[in-house]
């Protein structure tokens, strides 16, 4: 039955990076989407379902570098990739855009200087690892060391893969760089951060995380990050990046740039802003504070934080509405293990079409297994 009024839906998937390609792990998502829009159309229901590549960061911009052409030919060549991949299991965006595009670099500044406007950006000098070889600081996945804790060669900046404990990259023993295998060494560099641990930023989100919005064991994981009332445990986020980098410059600075974490999600907005000048939508009807629309974002529950702590405060305080309800899943196991290259349980969207497989038979399995939970599901 029709409603008498349709309810007016905006719906979107994560933004997958622009230098891998769609697996079967990531299907997951915009199939349950996919699945989920087309039974809001079904309803009579006006709905839009947005997306884009995920196109700024250093593994981008080194990725680049190494195949020997600009980022920018990069994102172009794997977009495509993307939308050939999308467009054989059927994932029926309404549109899918960029994060390197006008419409986001317009809203991501726009949001930058509002919360500045309104107390809620600050500077603080930090210290970090700088390549000397490369000239370029360094993000925690590139740099490598010894285990501080159990000594294993090899590991990651930020975690552990033999013993599991997780520390900084200044804990590392004999760190090198996993870029030019250099010694890192300290610089100090003026970074500016998102203050989460302001009161007002409390205060909304311990509200919101409780307003159903979210999932229960969602809703749980937050109180756990959020700590007991009166005993905040929100640290102020670091939202800028030294040079080089590849996104967007910070308004008034010559040599910072916004982390991608900050103008991925604004990217859900500048995909819709590109639809709605397509189509003579009102971008504000989506957007604006107290719109009677509804926002839903599908997300995976490793990306939880984002969505559920930073994305929210930015929206709120930047005076844009906050989203109806975030909708997690959890991970895609391959014979109950982690999707592996080494064990061919690594499957691309590319190699699955090349085999005949019919397409539909994965939303198919995939819809059988999903529900509402984060629970991972297993392909087998
Ligand atoms: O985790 C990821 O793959 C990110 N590219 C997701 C971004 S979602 C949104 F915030 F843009
Ligand atoms: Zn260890």
């Amino acid at each position: 039955m029709t409603p008498l009024l349709p309810r007016k839906i905006l719906v979107t998937s994560a933004l997958p990076y622009a230098n891998g390609a769609i697996h079967l792990g990531h299907l997951v998502e915009y199939i349950q989407t996919d699945i989920w829009v087309r039974f809001q159309k079904m309803r009579g229901h006006v709905c839009h379902y947005v997306c884009a590549d995920d196109t700024h960061g250093t593994p981008i911009m080194l990725r680049a570098e190494k195949e020997g052409i600009t980022p920018e030919r990069l994102i172009a060549r794997v977009h495509g990739e993307h939308l050939r991949d999308f467009a054989g299991f059927h994932v029926a965006f309404d549109n899918y855009h960029s994060t390197n595009a006008e419409e986001n670099r317009i809203h991501a500044e726009a949001i930058y200087e509002k919360l500045k406007s309104v107390g809620l950006i600050e500077t603080r000098t930090i210290e970090q690892f700088y390549d000397p070889v490369k000239a370029m600081f360094l993000p925690d996945r590139f740099i490598k060391g010894e285990c501080p804790k159990c000594g294993a060669k090899d590991q990651y900046g930020d975690a552990c893969e033999v013993c599991g404990s997780v520390y900084a990259p200044t804990d590392l023993k004999n760190p090198y760089s996993a870029v030019s295998g250099a010694q890192p060494e300290l610089r100090d560099s003026e970074h500016f951060f998102f203050k989460l641990s302001d009161p007002r930023c409390e205060t909304f989100l311990r509200e919101w995380t409780r307003g159903g919005t979210l999932q229960q064991e969602a809703a749980n994981k937050m109180q756990e990050w959020l700590g007991e009332q009166g005993d905040n445990k929100l640290s102020n986020w670091d939202i800028s990046r030294d040079a080089p980098y590849f996104g967007f410059k910070i308004p008034g600075t010559t040599d910072k740039f916004f982390y991608v974490w900050l103008d991925a999600p604004v990217g859900y907005m500048g995909s819709f802003q590109n639809l709605a000048d397509r189509l003579g939508l009102d971008f504000g009807d989506y957007w604006q504070q107290g719109a009677g629309t509804e926002l839903y974002h599908f997300i995976g529950k490793d990306i939880l934080s984002f969505h559920a702590l930073f994305w929210p405060a930015m929206l709120k305080f930047s005076g844009h509405r906050t989203p109806t309800g975030i909708f997690a899943h959890g991970f895609l196991t391959v014979d109950g293990a982690k999707m592996s290259k080494s064990r061919g349980t690594f499957i691309t969207a590319e190699s699955y079409l090349a085999t005949g497989l019919n397409p539909e038979w994965l939303p198919y399995y995939f819809a059988a297994k999903l529900n509402g939970s984060m629970e991972d599901i297993d392909l087998n």
